[in-house]
């Protein structure tokens, strides 16, 4: 299968107010296929987000190359990336469905075509009754699922999540990935997914990039070794599961250990 997306050495650095160089990103590559699942893992700082908000468009200030397989000029009813990130991005002044129309503005749609995806965006969250209902009177997983169907009604090439689980309690967590596991095997949207949570990237992925500290580039990249379509649970009682965990774990301290030993050096 040809890839739907391909990044080549990609670098990135921001100038500080200071007038400092920054180097976020020193050299990241990879291919992602489409409908696959990337998950991203590395200590803090070490240039997710960046990464992220580079392949959502919202900084074009990089080297290297992004490559995407299909040119969307033709198709202006869908978007080449939507972002899902980590706090409540939920507008309080709209309601449920208008929260999710909203990220359609800037698509070629009519009226009634918008109307059909909100409903199928909608009832895919399960959050049908809720239409009407304004982001206050919902609890954090709700709104979070809100900005799930928000970015998924723009029918995105691909779909980047930031930590989109991360302000949410633990038991919701965990009613969440299984949403997020459901939503993707009906939608079979290709993904790149940002966690610092080893289960939670193992339990929603095919493939797990982790990365060195700052400046971050590839430590390693594992397929998980899961049938796609198998369940967040199911994945988490399997042996497997617990063997993946302590080498991602092992690979993450090492950089987390690192960037420590950095910032605490004199
Ligand atoms: N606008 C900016 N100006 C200067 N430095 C920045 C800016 N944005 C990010 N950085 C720096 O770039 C590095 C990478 O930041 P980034 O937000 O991509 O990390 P991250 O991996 O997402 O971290 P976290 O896990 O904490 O979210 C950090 O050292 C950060 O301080
Ligand atoms: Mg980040």
């Amino acid at each position: 299968m040809s890839p739907s997306l391909r990044m080549s050495h990609l670098r990135k650095s921001y100038l500080t107010k200071e007038g400092a160089v920054v180097r976020a990103i020193s050299d990241l590559s990879f291919e992602l296929n489409a409908g696959e699942r990337l998950a991203i893992l590395g200590p803090s700082g070490c240039g997710k987000t960046s990464c992220l908000r580079i392949l959502a468009g919202l900084d074009e200030h990089y080297s290297g190359v992004i490559h995407w397989a299909t040119n969307l000029s033709q198709d202006a009813s869908r978007l080449r990336s939507a972002t899902v990130f980590q706090g409540d991005s939920t507008l309080p002044w709209m309601s449920v469905e208008q929260n999710i129309a909203i990220g359609m503005s800037g698509l070629t749609l009519d009226a009634a075509s918008k109307r059909k995806r909100v409903e199928k965006y909608l009832d895919l969250v399960g959050l049908r009754d809720f239409a009407r209902v304004f982001p206050h009177e919902l609890s954090g997983g709700m709104r979070q699922r809100v900005a799930i169907a928000r970015a998924l009604a723009t029918e995105p090439l691909l779909l980047l999540m930031d930590e989109p689980l991360a302000a949410l309690d633990a038991q919701t967590r965990l009613v969440m990935q299984t949403e997020l596991h459901r939503i993707w095997a009906q939608t079979r949207s290709t993904v790149v997914y940002v966690t610092h949570d080893v289960d939670e990237a193992l339990s929603l992925s095919d493939r797990l990039l982790v990365m060195t500290a700052r400046p971050g580039r590839e430590k390693a990249m594992m397929g998980a070794s899961f049938d796609r379509v198998m369940e967040p649970l199911e994945r988490r009682s399997l042996p497997i599961f617990a063997q993946m965990q302590a080498k991602i774990w092992g690979l993450v301290a090492e950089e987390v250990g690192q960037k420590l030993t950095r910032e605490t050096a004199p």
